[in-house]
């Protein structure tokens, strides 16, 4: 997406969710600065773009989401740079997709991943919520897969060629009653 075009679309703050009680060493924030919107698009749009036919403008209008209340997210920000997100979509029934979970490659493999995710799991069972999900293309499949499977995930379909021939798309649900204990994910689901 052209800078100017981002630059248009910089949002006014808006009120925010309340900060996470998880204590973690990512230095974590709800979205609702000014300049969060572009902080966002600039990193994860190519991402997006790249993965999901239509991704950049799925995040655009999710990003609208969470400046209007329908949606939320979590930020890392270290130094102005964007290093990791957590877009999280409420759906009916108390119900949240994670629709988004990301870190800069410089920041993984250090268990941040682990810290990022359980700063949701932890406020999904503060909430009550009695179903999550979140999905992964077959390219994200280990590192997301090999996180959500510690933390209360399973998996429990692959919707195949989702989103075109042989682009699978990988389901993975959490409820509150699983352990959050490690349960060896790739020996169990063998990828
Ligand atoms: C998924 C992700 C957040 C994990 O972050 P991370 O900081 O590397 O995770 P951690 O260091 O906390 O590791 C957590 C677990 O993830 C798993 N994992 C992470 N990367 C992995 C990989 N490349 N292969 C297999 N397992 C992996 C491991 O099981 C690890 O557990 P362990 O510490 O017991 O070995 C990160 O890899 C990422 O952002 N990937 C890109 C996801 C993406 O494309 N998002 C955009 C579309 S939604």
């Amino acid at each position: 997406m052209p800078t100017t075009a981002i630059s248009a679309r910089i949002r006014p703050e808006r009120a925010v969710d309340q900060p996470l009680s998880v204590e973690t060493r990512l230095p974590l924030r709800p979205y609702g600065r000014e300049n969060d919107w572009l902080l966002i698009m600039q990193h994860l749009a190519p991402l997006l773009a790249s993965s999901y036919p239509g991704g950049a403008q799925w995040l655009s209008r999710r990003l609208d989401d969470i400046g209007e209340g329908r949606a939320r997210a979590q930020l890392v920000e270290v130094s102005g740079q964007l290093r990791g997100v957590a877009i999280e979509t409420p759906k009916a029934s108390n119900q949240i997709k994670l629709s988004t979970l990301w870190l800069a490659p410089s920041l993984r493999g250090c268990g941040f991943g682990h810290e990022l995710l359980q700063a949701c799991t932890s406020r999904w069972r503060a909430d009550g919520v009695p179903l999550a999900w979140i999905t992964a293309s077959s390219t994200a499949l280990k590192a997301v897969g090999g996180l959500v499977t510690q933390h209360g995930f399973d998996l429990t379909a692959c919707e195949r060629d989702r989103y075109g021939i042989g682009r699978d798309e990988w389901v993975f649900q959490w409820t509150p009653d699983r352990g959050t204990s490690p349960v060896g994910p790739r020996a169990r689901h063998g990828w």
